[in-house]
């Protein structure tokens, strides 16, 4: 029935096949280095996957410089993939600029977290959003007017907002602003990079349901990314957490948050404050993606760390209802779980 929208292609011991059968991804995880010149190469993301199937809005959670925005960044072709190849729709994502990007790929968009950053200042908005329907080349001129007021009402702002600048915008309207550029591409797959970090609480909370209430009503795909766990439960059916650069937990949401099993996941849950409001966070910081710790990556912050968890990243486990977990303490015999065999119907990825 639904077909999978994106995949980051899993890695080779612990594949997952697709669900729809006509896509193709290679056996391994994907990876984004930075190069840096006379320096030595970042390894953002080293080792993630995960699948957002049509309609769903899937959480990507881990703390700051976990390689979220890298992997979300390269979901949308905006930086290479070192490794594992992105498939979106069943074919491959390739680094293309922005402008150069083909009209299949314009279904799939990005929005950032900056919404400042992402607005041309010196252009009244409406122009903008115009802008947006004659590259795609979506729209004879004649129709792009009443497209821009209907994409304007559809975020919520007034038609005349299109004859104002972005500076006469308060950062929630701005943000606005953002997705109903994103939604002028008529995408299927939205990509939203931590849209509401820099707004207040309340703007927060219209945004997210402005959010949900889009994908929801047209069908959109979204891949969310946050390094709030809250916005998570509220928001998303699946959630993939990421930890150092790596997957380490997978699963519907509400599993999820009700059965964490990696420590790391519990860690970010139990600091939530709307669960722990005296909690300042885990203890310790994520360590530099050029020297990370050997094996599993959280065990100098693991309060369960063992002698094995020093030599090797674990294995991936999935359990029957999709729930994916890549930690020692489930690698062996937990009774409820078992290892992925890639001839099987697909879980979820880690
Ligand atoms: N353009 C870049 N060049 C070098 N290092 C980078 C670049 N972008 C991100 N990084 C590094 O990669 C790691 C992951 O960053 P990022 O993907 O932004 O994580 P997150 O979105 O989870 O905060 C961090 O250590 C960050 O400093
Ligand atoms: S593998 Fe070891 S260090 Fe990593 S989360 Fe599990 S118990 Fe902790
Ligand atoms: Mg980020």
């Amino acid at each position: 029935m639904s077909v999978a929208r994106l995949r980051l292609a899993p890695v080779g011991e612990t594949m997952f096949p697709p669900r729809a059968p006509f896509l193709r991804y290679d056996r391994r995880d994907v990876e984004v280095s930075y190069e840096r010149r006379g320096r030595e190469r970042v390894r953002a993301v080293a080792g993630a996957s995960l699948t957002v199937e049509r309609g769903q809005i899937v959480g990507l959670v881990g703390e700051s410089g976990c390689g979220k925005s890298s992997l979300a960044r390269a979901a949308v072709g905006l930086t290479p993939a070192s490794a594992g190849t992105i498939l979106f729709e069943g074919r491959a994502v390739t680094p293309l600029r922005r402008r150069a990007r083909s009209r299949e790929l314009a279904r799939l968009q990005l929005v950032f977290q900056n919404p400042y950053s992402s607005l041309n200042p010196r252009r009244k908005v409406g122009a903008q959003l115009a802008d947006a329907l004659e590259i795609l080349d979506l729209l004879p001129r004649r129709g792009r007017r009443a497209r821009v007021a209907e994409l304007l009402e559809l975020v919520g702002l007034p038609a005349n907002a299109a004859q104002r600048y972005p500076h006469q915008f308060s950062g929630g309207q701005r943000q606005r602003l953002l997705i109903a550029g994103a939604l002028a591409c008529r995408p299927t797959l939205v990509i939203a990079d931590e849209p509401t970090t820099a707004l207040d609480v309340t703007t927060q909370l219209q945004i997210l349901k402005l959010l949900r209430d889009l994908a929801r009503d047209f069908s959109v795909a979204m891949l969310f990314v946050t390094h709030d766990f809250g916005v998570v439960a509220q928001l998303c059916d699946d959630v993939m957490v990421m930890y150092a650069g790596q997957s380490v937990e997978a699963g519907a949401t509400a599993e999820i948050v009700e059965r964490p099993r990696h420590p790391y996941t519990q860690m970010l849950l139990a600091c939530h404050p709307d669960r722990a409001p005296d909690l300042a966070g885990i203890p310790g910081t994520v360590p530099s993606p050029i020297a990370p710790p050997s094996g599993c990556r959280f065990h100098p912050r693991c309060p369960s760390a063992r002698e094995a968890c020093r030599a090797a990243r674990p294995a991936a486990v999935v359990a029957a209802d999709g729930h994916a977990v890549r930690c020692v303490l489930f690698e062996h015999g937990a009774p409820q779980l078992r290892t992925p065999n890639p001839d099987e119907p697909a879980g979820a990825d880690v």
